[in-house]
Parts: structure tokens; sequence; C-alpha cells
């Protein structure tokens, strides 16, 4: 039996994700548990490879806390990564240091993928909803964890290419020749993602993410067929309270673009725009019906501390007043970053936001 539990101590990433008011813009980062901190490096290390870490409850909770130590942030995000689904599935992820994801056994063909549906998948990442469960006690009511999972189609695209990939030739290829068997493999992951995201709710998780990373390569009916219907379905199926509380969803595409207008009707609560659309843009596209997060160029946090302050100003100011926003980058933080530079960027988003907030000016959305 679960008890409900107390009240959050600062709660103010779950208001601005249900565009309620808030004193000052929430701020958290993609990525902020990384290379680019050293205590991550010294843990990664301990645990032998990147894996073993995920799969270690007590050093995924310690690096998931590692960034809450050192900054502000109003919320937590599971450690884990969006492969663990397919490695579940038994392609057998690995990585080679400098070259990202690779599975021993990509789908090569349609056998592949009539065989992965029937896989149970729960038992066997025990390991994610109990590394939930333990973060969330470690967390001890402070601020909300995020828990996440990739869209159906970025997964398919890592498991039918076999490892990172800049052309997308074979997953391409898959969806123009045998339409019919990339949406029974998008059904097959749309399904296994919203039981494993649900069991993160079950386990603890107060809010969700779906990373669409290479949503924006598809084009028109291809994006509607392959990349959000089969996100909507993950969405359609979610539980979307537990505890007494809404679990509100986030969908991030990367280069959305203008298919942020109809994300916003799939009935999620937010969307994560990425650094090519403004947020004043995203805004118009997507008419207040969803809070919206994002999106400084990850490359600003490279540059001077005065730089780093005028992009966080520009991004508050493109978004302008009222609630909905919650501050982050447009992607996640890269490990050549100096951690210092985070800093700068987070304590001006406390720094700053609450301008945008407040009675003010009548207290209405316009900038
Ligand atoms: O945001 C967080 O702090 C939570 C943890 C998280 C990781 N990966 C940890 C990780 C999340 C949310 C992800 C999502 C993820 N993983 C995505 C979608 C978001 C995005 O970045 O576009 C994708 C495409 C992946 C697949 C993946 N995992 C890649 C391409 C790589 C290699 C990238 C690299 O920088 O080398 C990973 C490994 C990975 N996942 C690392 C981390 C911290 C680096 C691993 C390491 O070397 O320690």
């Amino acid at each position: 039996m679960t008890v409900t539990a107390p009240p959050l101590a600062n709660d103010l990433l779950l208001r601005a994700l249900a565009r309620e008011p808030v004193p000052r813009t929430p701020v958290w980062i993609m990525r902020q548990a990384g290379r680019y901190l050293p205590e991550y490096r010294a843990v990664r290390e301990q645990a032998g490879d990147f894996m073993s870490l995920c799969r270690n409850t007590e050093l995924a909770c310690e690096v998931t806390l590692q960034p809450l130590r050192r900054y502000a942030l109003d919320a937590a995000i599971l450690f884990s990564d969006i492969l663990t689904i397919p490695d579940a599935l038994g392609l057998g992820l690995y990585f080679e240091t400098g070259e990202g994801p690779k599975f021993r056994k990509p789908l090569r063909s349609a056998a592949d993928i009539r065989r992965l549906a029937p896989v149970d998948i729960e038992t066997k990442l025990r390991y994610v909803f109990d590394a939930v469960a333990r973060i969330r006690k470690a967390l001890a009511g402070s601020v909300p964890l995020i828990g996440f999972a990739g869209s159906p189609w970025t997964v398919a695209t890592y498991m039918v290419e076999g490892r990172s990939s800049r052309e997308f030739a074979r997953i391409l290829g898959l969806a123009r020749d045998e339409p019919a068997l990339a949406d029974r493999l998008m059904a097959t992951l749309a399904h296994k993602t919203t039981d494993y995201l649900n069991a993160q709710i079950e386990s603890g998780a107060q809010a969700i993410m779906l990373f669409d990373t290479w949503g924006g390569v598809l084009e028109g009916v291809d994006y509607q067929r392959f990349s959000l219907g089969p996100m909507e379905q993950v969405l359609g199926g979610l539980k979307r309270r537990h505890d007494e509380r809404p679990v509100p969803v986030i969908l991030f595409t990367k280069g959305a673009g203008e298919r942020l207008s109809v994300m916003a009707a799939t009935g999620c609560d937010a969307l994560g725009v990425d650094w090519t659309t403004s947020l004043a843009e995203a805004r118009r596209l997507t008419g207040d019906r969803v809070a919206l997060q994002g999106n400084v160029d990850p490359a600003t946090l490279t540059e001077s501390p005065q730089r780093i302050r005028a992009a966080v100003a520009a991004a508050l100011e493109s978004y302008g007043r009222g609630p909905g926003h919650v501050f982050n980058l447009g992607h996640g933080v890269t490990p050549d970053v100096d951690p210092e530079h985070l800093g700068v960027l987070i304590d001006a988003v406390h720094e700053m936001s609450p301008a945008y907030h407040g009675d003010t000016a009548g207290g209405d959305d316009s900038a």
C-alpha cells in the first residue's frame, strides 16, 4: 500500500508545468548529471562503465543527486538512458568510449521485429524502478523527480541503425519501403514504453519527459505516422495521476520548429523547445495551450559568464511575463562545460526571473 506523500518543499516545477503562477521561473538542466562534473566521472569509474552505473541502484542515485548538491535546481532527473528498453529487449547495448551507443544485435529483418512484442522487459528493468524509489526516498520531498523514456521513433532509430547515426538511411528506408513493418515496430515500442513509464510513476516519478531527439528528421505525414502518433499512443496510456496528484508529461522533439503546434494538441502538459525556435515563437505556435521548457543553446555555457547571463536574460524576455515557463537548455549540457559556468546560468535564473512573475503590470501574459 502506498502512503500519500507529504507535500513537496519546492513544487515550482510542477506548478509551472500546470501553468499555475510561480514567484520565479523553475530551472533544471538536461543531462545535469554527466561527464562535465568531476564527481560524476569519479563514480562512473568506480562503477566501471556507463551501463553498470545505470544498473547500480546506489550509484545511480548518487549521480542523480550530485548536481543538486552543487546548484539550486528545482528538479532531479532519474539517471538512466533511453536505450534501456532495447537493451532489455535483447539487442545488447554497449558503449565504446567516444563513439556513443551501439547494439550487438541491431534489428535486421521482419523476424527480428516480430520477436520483440512478447519479450517481458519489466523484470529486466527492475533496476530502473529500484533507482526511482531510492532517489525519491533520498530527495525526501525537497524537489520533484522526473522520470523519462525515449520516443518510440527515436529509440527505433538506434535499434535499426545499430548505433548513433546522422543519415538514418536504414530506418528511413524501413519507413519508406515497409511502412506496415515500421508501424508494427512503433506500436510494440509504444506499448513497452507506456508500461515502462507507468512503472516509473508507480515507483515515484512525479513528472515524465519523452525524448524524441530524432523526430525532426521526419516530414509531414511521416512525422505524424512514425513520431507523433506513437507518442500520442504513449500519452494515452500513461497514468496521469498518482498519489492524488497530477503527473505532468513533457514532450521534446529536437528541431521541432513548426511541429510544436501539432505537438501542443496531443494532450501533453509541456513541450521542450530547442534554440532554433525562440520561446516567443514557440508561445505563438502553441497559443499558451501548454507550458514551454527551454531553450538556451548549450554552446552558450562555453562562453563568458557575462554572455551566459545575457542569454538567460534573453530567454526570459523571449518567453515574457506569466506562468508556464520552465528554464532549461535546448539540449543536454556537453562534457566540455566548466561546472562553474552552469552555476552562473542557474543563479541568473534565480536572480532575474522574479521580474517576470507576480502581479506587476496587471499580471497578464503580455510581454
Ligand atoms: O538528463 C539527465 O541527466 C538524465 C540522464 C540521461 C542520460 N541520457 C544519461 C547519459 C538522459 C535523459 C538521457 C537521454 C538520452 N540518451 C537521449 C535523449 C536526449 C538527447 O540527449 O538527445 C539519447 C539520444 C540517448 C542515447 C545516448 N546515451 C547517447 C547518444 C549517448 C552518448 C552521448 C555522449 O555524450 O557520449 C548516451 C550515453 C549517456 N547517457 C551519457 C549520459 C550521462 C554519457 C555516458 C558517459 O560516458 O558517462
